[in-house]
């Protein structure tokens, strides 16, 4: 594993201007997240200068999109995902192919069209996430991401106080037919009932510092069921208020996938959403994770799995959240 640019500010963004390998380049796309990579063929193999300035503009762009990129298989994928750090295998959801790679698919439930930050119901969410074009429809089937640094430094000051002091319980058995009315069909009942194999509760605090760039970031998306300490309606509605600044388009990029396209975001660092727009087209894309660290607070105080009483392995390989601190919290 290369080592990354770290910084230890607590709430400054990476400033130290960075010089990309020769025939590398780097182009925002956006104002405040995105950038196209150019230069770089992702492998297994890739070289060490190389991998450091793709997290480096991983960690200053929070997603970076890489064009042409046809010739990784499952297993060239993953080995890039090596070069990022660990990869790790979704908590509930069996591989599709090669070891860790989950199937984004929309035949089989996959349709994403909720704001979320991956895997965010255990303790220990994935650093990054690495997703791979298949196959593309026609039309539609865009992915958004947001920029959760930004949307924490625009709150007005009372509300970044605010919530500064929060934490929330993320879970993976939230009400799908709520945020779903029009699905329907026994495939999208399977993959709830497997997505839902094991029903976590983790307690987030609602602003983490990031380990690598100091910056402080919203943890909030569709797993985020409740603010702890609030009655329900109170905490719908300040869950909402936060929620809309993560929302705001000035705050997010989109993309229109070709195939063979990759997209790297930093999953501490932004929420995504992927638009359900392409009606029965098929839409095929495979996503392998690195494993994440225990989220810190504003108070140092860390995240806290609720339940189970520890995050079990799958299968194969190990769960994201589980290989540095899956264990679930002492009883205070
Ligand atoms: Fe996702």
């Amino acid at each position: 594993m290369t080592s990354a640019p770290t910084q230890t500010t607590q709430t400054t963004q990476t400033t130290t201007p960075t010089t990309y390998p020769e025939g590398v380049t780097v182009r925002k796309v956006g104002g405040r997240i995105g950038a196209v990579v150019e230069g770089v063929r992702l492998g297994g193999d890739l070289d060490e200068v190389t991998v450091a300035a793709v997290r480096t503009a991983i960690l200053r762009h929070k997603v970076v999109f890489f064009r042409g990129q046809e010739h990784l298989d499952p297993t060239s994928h993953e080995a890039f995902a090596g070069l990022l750090g660990t990869p790790v295998a979704h908590p509930t959801v069996p591989s599709v192919d090669g070891r860790y790679a989950l199937g984004i698919d929309n035949e089989r439930g996959g349709r994403a069209n909720q704001w979320h930050t991956d895997v965010t119901f255990v303790p220990a969410y994935p650093a990054f996430s690495i997703l791979r074009a298949e196959v593309v429809p026609p039309y539609g089937g865009n992915t958004l991401w947001s920029n959760t640094a930004a949307a924490y430094t625009e709150l007005p000051e009372p509300l970044r106080v605010l919530a500064d002091s929060l934490r929330g319980v993320h879970t993976n058995d939230y009400d799908y037919a709520a945020v779903r009315p029009g699905a329907t069909g026994a495939a999208l009942e399977q993959h709830r009932k497997v997505f839902t194999s094991v029903k976590f509760q983790t307690e987030h605090p609602v602003v983490r510092v990031h380990p690598e760039t100091g910056e402080r970031t919203l943890v909030l998306g569709n797993f985020l069921q409740k603010l702890t300490g609030f009655a329900a309606r109170d905490s719908r509605g300040l869950i909402d208020i936060l929620q809309s600044h993560v929302e705001r388009p000035e705050n997010t990029v989109r993309w229109q996938w070709r195939a063979g396209d990759v997209a790297i975001w930093d999953n501490r660092a932004t929420q995504h959403y992927g638009v359900d727009d392409s009606d029965a087209h098929e839409r095929t894309l495979r996503r392998v994770t690195v494993d994440g660290e225990v989220p810190v607070g504003v108070d140092g105080e860390t995240s806290r799995l609720l339940a189970p009483e520890s995050v079990p392995d799958p299968v194969h390989g190990i769960a994201s959240g589980a290989s540095t601190n899956g264990r679930v919290a002492e009883a205070a």
